[in-house]
């Protein structure tokens, strides 16, 4: 209980923990409750649904409806509930995402004031990719580079298959990069993560030339392209990224050499190039197959060992792999 304020801190930060993380699997003991006054549900709700940052980005209306309905459920018996959270809950009740996108702010070390907004659905697939949502080995890549920022200080990066881009958009806004180039294959997903980048770069100038979409400040440039790695043939020559990175880009078994193709590509331009994947493994056989298609082009692996996740939250019970991937030594 905090001396100053009177409020069980440690429960209200676990309860916006779990609100921001989209978690609905906790209990709360009656002892909890009784210290959930009106105070501790002014400040849960300053933090959630009343902050400017949720009201211009709704998160989706589906969750937090269920989420608002939990605290109801438990405070009624015992406490006076805020107004604030019937209201809330009749404004989210009618927020249910008709176009399945919605919006989810991730925190970076559990800070409320350190967040990234990322525009995305729930769904795995949608218009045809996968594309358009976070995926897990995105959180895990991301955590590795804030925990190692020196990596891409001052770097030009390059992202393969970046999806809503929460990945690059992470890494830009808090590893002093100096480029990040976003690239996938398709149409719906590049247009969301222009719209992102504008979420989390607001005061960035945009420009469209040649294909690419720009945003700048003076210190840092973040590019919007499309590239296949089917199509690799007019990848303007003067792309050279000093590292590429990509979270979960291997799953198909008939897109890993045209992937490995894309890397090697890369590591000809520059021999000194760092290539850091982050995979989640559902299917061992494909990892392996990925590997070996590697070792044919010469490309050399090690893998980086993964253990807890630090400032973002990503689940550590799965099967995952971070490669770092560069060319043979000849
Ligand atoms: C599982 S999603 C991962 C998205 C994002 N990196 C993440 O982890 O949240 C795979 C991404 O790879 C992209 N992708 C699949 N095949 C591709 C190809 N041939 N060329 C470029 N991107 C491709 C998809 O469009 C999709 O955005």
């Amino acid at each position: 209980m905090s001396a100053k304020t009177g409020i069980n801190d440690l429960l209200l930060n676990q309860l916006i923990e779990h609100f921001y993380n989209g978690n609905l699997n906790f209990c709360l003991q009656k002892d909890d409750i009784d210290t959930m006054n009106w105070d501790f549900q002014q400040a849960f709700l300053d933090a959630t649904v009343n902050s400017e940052l949720l009201k211009q980005y709704p998160i989706s209306g589906k969750f937090a409806s269920l989420y608002l309905k939990k605290i109801i459920q438990n405070l009624e018996p015992n406490q006076e509930v805020h107004d604030d959270f019937y209201s809330q809950l009749c404004t989210t009740m009618n927020n249910l995402n008709q176009d399945g996108f919605s919006y989810r702010h991730y925190l970076i070390g559990n800070d409320t004031n350190n967040i990234v907004t990322i525009k995305e659905t729930r769904n795995m697939v949608v218009n045809g990719t996968t594309g358009l949502k976070t995926w897990e080995a995105a959180l895990m890549l991301s955590d590795w580079a804030l925990c190692n920022p020196e990596i891409f200080a001052n770097k030009n990066i390059q992202e393969l298959g970046c999806g809503v881009g929460f990945t690059g958009i992470t890494i830009s806004k808090l590893c002093n990069v100096k480029s990040l180039t976003f690239t996938d294959c398709h149409n719906d997903v590049l247009k969301t993560v222009c719209e992102n980048i504008q979420i989390n770069f607001p005061h960035y100038k945009q420009e469209t030339a040649h294909d690419i979409t720009m945003f700048k400040d003076q210190e840092k440039s973040l590019s919007v392209m499309m590239l296949d790695w089917n199509t690799i043939d007019n990848l303007p020559d003067n792309v050279i990224p000093d590292i590429v990175i990509g979270a979960d880009i291997v799953y198909d078994p008939s897109i890993l050499i045209p992937l490995c193709n894309v890397i090697k590509t890369f590591c000809t331009r520059n021999k000194r190039l760092e290539v850091y994947i982050a995979s989640v493994i559902r299917n061992e056989e494909t990892f392996a197959l990925f590997l070996k298609t590697l070792d044919k082009m010469d490309l050399e692996f090690e893998k980086i060992q993964l253990n807890k996740s630090v400032l973002i939250k990503w689940d550590e019970s799965i099967d995952k792999c971070l490669l770092k991937i560069n060319a043979k030594l000849e």
